[in-house]
């Protein structure tokens, strides 16, 4: 492994992994374990800055390690691990506390969000320090490469900007990391509400595909996923739900979204999702 670039990334056991999961990060993960040294940690210390039944997240975390081997990560290739085991992230996400500035934090759109569905007044301190907690993740391998899907783009200026400023004011200390973000798959939109992210912790399944979900079960969702006003296969900014769906067959199948509304045309949505399916 020696001489090659390093990569950190991760993924919360917090719920079912999601095809936004396996095209934003996973599937990338994969394609370049290769090319790099890589660092692929089940980030669990994260998941519990929302409420977690302790059975039901010991139960995900192996589930996320048996996801991570599924799609094709190799343990050979890969460091694989879980985060909790690891004291340095805990440690190293208290020094960067004292170099990061509340202004920052109270910026990130996520938290935002988050604090936003569930009563700001309530959420906890650990969801506010999210970000700080995600950069000694990474700093703490001198990571150069962080391959995320484009929700986290936020976050990696964050940690970008924490490592800039503990170098300026300690000296030479950490490798400021770059996001690799891909151009498809970055952003997967939930299939019933196509203005949201797909996400993990949505209290409805038919918003996903998870990535353990059987083939009929996909089917039927991808079957039922909003489609917009007219019959056209194409990808416009008034079509986000088509647009979507475009977005994840070239995520899937490596072709131009262009080439893909050529082979659709004249065609109905039915024939397109069959396909997509
Ligand atoms: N919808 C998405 N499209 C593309 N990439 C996505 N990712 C998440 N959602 C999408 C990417 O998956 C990786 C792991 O995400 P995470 O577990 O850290 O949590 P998250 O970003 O907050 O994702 P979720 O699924 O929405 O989880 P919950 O609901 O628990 O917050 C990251 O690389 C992320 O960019």
């Amino acid at each position: 492994m020696q001489g090659k670039q390093r990569v950190f990334s991760g993924v919360q056991p917090s719920g079912n992994l999601h095809l936004g999961n396996y095209l934003g990060a996973l599937k990338n993960w994969v394609s370049i374990q290769d090319l790099y040294e890589n660092y692929f940690c089940i980030v669990d210390l994260h998941a519990i800055t929302v409420p977690q039944d302790p059975k039901v997240l010991r139960q995900k975390v192996r589930e996320v390690a048996a996801v991570y081997l599924a799609v094709g990560l190799d343990p050979e290739k890969s460091v694989i691990f879980r985060q909790s085991r690891v004291s340095g992230h805990a440690e190293l996400a208290w020094l960067l506390n004292c170099v990061a500035r509340v202004g920052e934090l109270s910026r990130m759109t996520q938290f935002k969000d988050k604090a936003r569905k569930g009563g700001a007044e309530a959420a906890s301190v650990g969801l506010y320090d999210y970000p700080v907690l995600m950069a000694a993740d990474i700093l703490l391998y001198n990571a150069h490469l962080v391959p995320v899907g484009e929700d986290q783009r936020q976050h990696l200026e964050l940690t970008r900007t924490l490592a800039r400023r503990f170098n300026h004011t300690y000296g030479e200390t950490f490798v400021v990391p770059e996001p690799m973000i891909l151009r498809t798959g970055a952003r997967v939109m939930a299939l019933d509400a196509p203005t949201e992210k797909m996400s993990k912790s949505s209290p409805r399944p038919a918003s996903y595909i998870s990535t353990l979900d059987e083939p009929d079960t996909i089917r039927r969702k991808t079957r039922r996923a909003v489609t917009d006003s007219g019959t056209e296969i194409t990808a416009a900014p008034d079509k986000p739900a088509i647009t979507n769906l475009l977005d994840i067959y070239s995520a899937m199948t490596g072709r131009l979204v262009a080439d893909l509304e050529e082979d659709y045309r004249g065609k109905g949505y039915g024939d397109f999702k069959k396909d997509l399916a």
